[in-house]
């Protein structure tokens, strides 16, 4: 089996940081080094003793570069490419005018293949190495998404959206076409290679009733996938959930209603949760996924990161890019927005703890922090390399920058797609493409 060392400046979690000067929370050493064999770290380390434990091992020297776990996206869509950067509307209005229409042209495979294979590029390009994706409605948009995902041996999750109702012709399944659909491709991708899939009820307004029966019918089928839904993005959002759902409390009642709340259950955006709804997800275990450049696009609120942390009864969060409600692909230009969105709430988000929230804290998210979102050794070999002077303003900058966090910040402040140098996945270095 082939050895390669890759050696640079090494960071990696062990803990989320409870404040700004939290060096318990990482690792970090000056001249690292990974020993990669088989597609997994098999060490990790100062560069010394990594080598000398290698023997006879190629070495890629990426000083003075930073190497980190692969960046991971908790939430997205990757049918929308072709509508990233649409104008002037909110939430509803933008699916029914931008979002829907683009979403019908995957009925075709040849199209679906296509924009798969280029969305998985784009986020190696832009150093993400795991998304939480949405595909169509189509059964063959998911199967090109885990086609695209597998030629590349990525670590991705997924699943087509379950709609059978408020949405256009060509773009509505049934409850029993849905449940049909989504069994055959959880039997024919979850856990193959390293795919996983996401039973995927688009959100409350595009179920009828009995197809979030048959959501929860897959959801206890097929307890080892995820789920992906969304929730309280928006007001006029939740006015219609009320109104299509009266019996239910408030919206994540609608969810709980369904047994859909777990550990395993994704819920997009959150930002307009009162008290009894951020205790059934924290009761429940599921995940709120912050989507700061799409709730900014979408004028839908502020995801309020802190009160959710920080409360009683804490609720688990995760970051994500949502393209293409979202504005950008790169985690760094989100976790920059997110560090506006939570100023703009009177708190703030220390760099290393940005760090922690692209890479272990969305792998435990996940619950796959045994497998991506480190660099202990056994972690799939997943691994982002960034350069702090990849543009003349970084480089200029970097003259006055003194300590790790300063650097750390200055990456996420100004950096994006050019400042990744390099990207291993599953071992493999890809960014130059494959
Ligand atoms: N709610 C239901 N579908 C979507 C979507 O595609 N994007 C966003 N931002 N919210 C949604
Ligand atoms: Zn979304």
């Amino acid at each position: 089996m082939s050895k390669t060392i890759l050696r640079g400046r090494t960071l990696t979690f062990v803990e989320k940081p409870t404040g700004a000067d939290d060096t318990s929370s990482y690792r970090y050493e000056e001249d690292g080094a990974l020993l990669i064999e088989g597609g997994r770290i098999a060490t990790s380390g100062d560069f010394a003793s990594v080598s000398a434990e290698a023997g006879d091992a190629e070495i890629i020297d990426h000083r003075p570069h930073l190497i980190l776990p692969g960046l991971i996206d908790a939430h997205a869509h990757f049918p929308q490419m072709q509508i990233i950067a649409s104008y002037g509307a909110e939430l509803l209005e933008w699916l029914n005018s931008y979002t829907f229409p683009e979403e019908r042209k995957f009925a075709d495979p040849d199209h679906a293949t296509r924009i798969a294979g280029r969305y998985m590029d784009e986020l190696i390009r832009h150093g993400t190495t795991t998304a939480v994706t949405y595909c169509s409605v189509h059964p063959q948009s998911a199967d090109a998404y885990f086609e695209a995902a597998a030629a590349r041996d990525m670590l991705m999750i997924g699943g087509k959206c379950l709609m059978d109702r408020n949405a256009p012709d060509g773009l509505r399944d049934t409850p029993q076409s849905g449940y049909d659909d989504t069994k055959a491709l959880i039997e024919k991708w979850h856990r193959k290679g390293r795919a996983h899939y996401a039973i995927t009820p688009r959100f409350a307004i595009t179920s009828t009733p009995q197809q979030m029966e048959i959501s929860q019918v897959l959801v206890a089928e097929f307890p080892g996938c995820f789920m992906q839904t969304h929730l309280a993005e928006n007001h006029a959002e939740i006015e219609l959930t009320k109104q299509l759902f009266p019996d239910c409390a408030d919206y994540t009642d609608v969810y709980a209603h369904y047994g859909l709340l777990g550990e395993r259950s994704l819920f997009g955006h959150c930002i307009h949760l009162s008290d009894r709804e951020a205790d059934a997800l924290s009761e429940s275990g599921s995940v709120a996924v912050f989507c700061p450049t799409s709730n900014l696009f979408l004028g839908s609120g502020l995801f309020n990161f802190h009160r959710l942390n920080e409360r009683e009864k804490p609720v688990r969060t995760a970051i994500a890019t949502d393209t293409g409600g979202g504005t950008n692909y790169s985690m760094l230009r989100t976790l920059d927005e997110g560090y506006k969105v939570i100023a703009l709430q009177g708190k703030k988000l220390p760099p290393i703890h940005g760090y922690y929230e692209m890479t272990l804290g969305n792998a435990r998210a996940l619950s796959l922090e045994d497998r991506i979102g480190t660099l202990d050794a056994g972690s799939d070999a997943d691994i982002t390399v960034l350069n702090s002077r990849a543009t003349p303003i970084m480089d200029l900058r970097m003259e006055t920058i003194e300590t790790l966090a300063e650097e750390l910040f200055l990456l996420q402040v100004l950096g994006d797609d050019r400042a990744v140098a390099e990207v291993y996945v599953a071992g493999v270095a890809v960014k130059g493409g494959v």
